[in-house]
């Protein structure tokens, strides 16, 4: 089959899918064959611990930002592993006696945040706002990173619409580390489009829509994180053999037979997730309603979605055609992690053993966390959870029966379409030299900005991912971007591919973070008006946490 046919196709797919998605649950559902052994690998024994979900304070509670408030980072004592408390670096905030470990904040769009960090950690810190479009020294560049403690005072109109956006450290050198031991949480804007969906859909935070940050760690034998990155896996990146959904190992979650939504955000340091819900193995539709920087035009079906470092997926998983007793697993699929694409250099359109076998493969094709050997402590498995493993992440039960009537409105956003201006793109190149990841040449200096761009220019960035690399989630400060085009990309993206600019669902609406595959060239439509007077500098790095640290990253200076 040619190129084109073949893409004709998959839209073609794409487009009855969505159709039957939308018009309600019940069809889908019974559609997923049931495998022969179903409940076999996934089985609710394999999950045995509830998903930790966000209540109204507590770990990952919910924080309504409203007052001035103070976040003190600091360590703590905390079992992840049931019974094995070991250190975890946490956000704390106290307010009116009650007291939030690393808060889901809330915000309207519009409100003017101020906060201050205080740090009480042992080495230099700084909180980066993921998505924000702030100021430079709100976005907190790793230059204004802060002293064992020091403290260092936020105050911020929210110009974003609504959306999933999140917080972590950025002190250079040591953002990788910190944020694996656990510094992370999420910033969700809301604004009336979003409170409209809420409405319609009967939402609530925390029950019905439900953040879930998921993070790859490895841990001793007494239950202590493990941050030790040998010089492979500075290159490569750091990945654990534990994955935790909301700090919670092998996680459960009852459902009733409704509507669910869940706002995704990769949190793991380098590890990427191919985002399946399955039923006896197999994936079913489900619905991507919005992306890094929120809403999406309208809801649309996928059945399996590349999820990177950094990068935000708001999804529904409808439940109207499930019995008591059923259940979906979130799992990530297997798939060719390209790494070290050296010795394979020139083969990237027809690659490994994933290429060519498009939807028909199956999601247990690779390696299957736990395996037979499940429930066997992390050491019996082996210590390595390679990169691109079949992983399952969250099992959702279905408990309880309830009426729900909604439906998903066909229009969920204003969007404007992303449009290109009529300039000569900028051209980066994603390279491998020395052990180094570089951007254009360029490792991160400081003081130094490559990159100078007018303020109020609308700019076409064309970044090309060596052959010969590795995948690299591309994220730029301060200013989202829409996606334009994708050329170049490997056949096991093919299945995700929805138009014929090469864009998967995942590359919709407003983005900050862009997944870059070996043999890729994506390109971006950056606006750079904002309000700011003077310079602002953005960094422009490579989400997988190691690369960025190890000096994946350059400075964007905005010139007023
Ligand atoms: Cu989420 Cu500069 O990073
Ligand atoms: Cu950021
Ligand atoms: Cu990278």
């Amino acid at each position: 089959m040619t190129q084109f046919k073949r893409r004709k196709f998959l839209i073609a797919g794409a487009a009855v899918v969505g159709a039957s998605a939308i018009a309600g649950g019940v069809a889908w559902w019974y559609r997923a064959r049931r495998a022969p052994h179903a409940g076999m690998e996934t089985g609710a024994a394999a999950f045995p611990n509830a998903l930790r979900l966000p209540g109204s304070s507590g770990v990952l509670g919910v924080m309504d930002v409203a007052a001035p408030l103070t976040i003190v980072a600091r360590s703590m004592q905390y079992p992840i592993l049931e019974g094995k408390p070991g250190p975890l670096l946490v956000y704390q905030v106290e307010q009116n006696g009650k007291t939030w470990v690393n808060p889901v904040f809330r915000v309207r769009s519009g409100t003017t945040v101020r906060t201050k960090l205080q740090n009480a950690v042992d080495e230099n810190t700084i909180i980066h706002w993921h998505g924000l479009e702030v100021d430079a020294r709100n976005d907190a560049h790793p230059v204004y990173a802060i002293a064992a403690g020091a403290a260092y005072d936020y105050q911020f109109p929210v110009r974003n619409r609504a959306g999933t956006y999140w917080y972590h450290p950025h002190p250079h050198g040591l953002t990788a580390k910190q944020a694996y031991l656990g510094l992370a949480s999420f910033f969700i804007v809301e604004d009336d489009e979003e409170l409209a969906l809420q409405q319609a859909l009967d939402l609530k935070l925390g029950v019905t829509d439900v953040p879930l940050v998921i993070q790859d760690k490895k841990f001793d034998g007494d239950g202590r994180l493990l941050y030790a990155p040998n010089e492979e896996e500075k290159v490569n990146g750091y990945v654990g053999d534990t994955v935790l959904v909301n700090l919670t190992p092998r996680p459960y979650f009852n459902a009733a037979t409704r509507l669910y939504r869940f706002r995704i955000l990769n949190g793991s340091n380098a590890r990427a997730y191919r985002l399946a819900f399955t039923r006896g193995g197999r994936p079913l539709e489900y619905v991507v309603i919005g992306t890094d920087g929120g809403l999406l035009d309208r809801a649309y079906p996928v059945k399996e979605a590349f999820v990177a470092p950094g990068e935000r997926l708001d999804v529904l998983l409808d439940l109207r055609g499930a019995a008591v007793g059923d259940a979906v697993v979130l799992q990530s699929l297997a798939f060719d992690p390209m790494h070290a694409e050296g010795g394979m250099a020139g083969m990237a359109m027809d690659h490994g053993a994933m290429g060519g076998q498009g939807q028909s493969q199956s999601p247990h094709a690779g390696m299957t966390m736990g395996g037979e050997a499940r429930g066997a402590p992390a050491a019996a498995r082996g210590a390595m959870l390679p990169d691109g493993a079949a992983i399952d992440l969250l099992r959702i039960n279905v408990t309880s029966k309830t009426a729900y009537g909604a439906r998903v409105p066909s229009k969920l956003s204003t969007l404007a379409p992303a449009r290109a201006a009529d300039v000569k793109p900028r051209e980066f190149l994603l390279d491998l030299k020395d052990g180094r990841w570089r951007i254009n040449g360029e490792t991160f200096e400081m003081e130094k900005a490559p990159v100078t761009v007018q303020r109020g220019a609308n700019e076409i960035w064309e970044i090309r991912n060596d052959k010969a690399s590795m995948p690299h989630p591309m994220h730029l400060h301060g200013v989202p971007f829409r996606v334009l085009a994708r050329t170049g990309s490997p056949q096991q993206l093919k299945p995700s591919v929805i138009n014929e600019q090469g864009l998967a669902t995942t590359d919709l609406g407003w983005k900050d973070t862009v997944l870059v595959w070996p043999g890729e060239t994506v390109r971006l439509a950056v606006d750079f008006s904002h309000p700011y007077p003077g310079d602002q500098v953005y960094p422009f790095h490579c989400h997988n946490l190691e690369h960025g640290d190890q000096g994946m990253m350059i400075n964007v200076k905005v010139r007023a």
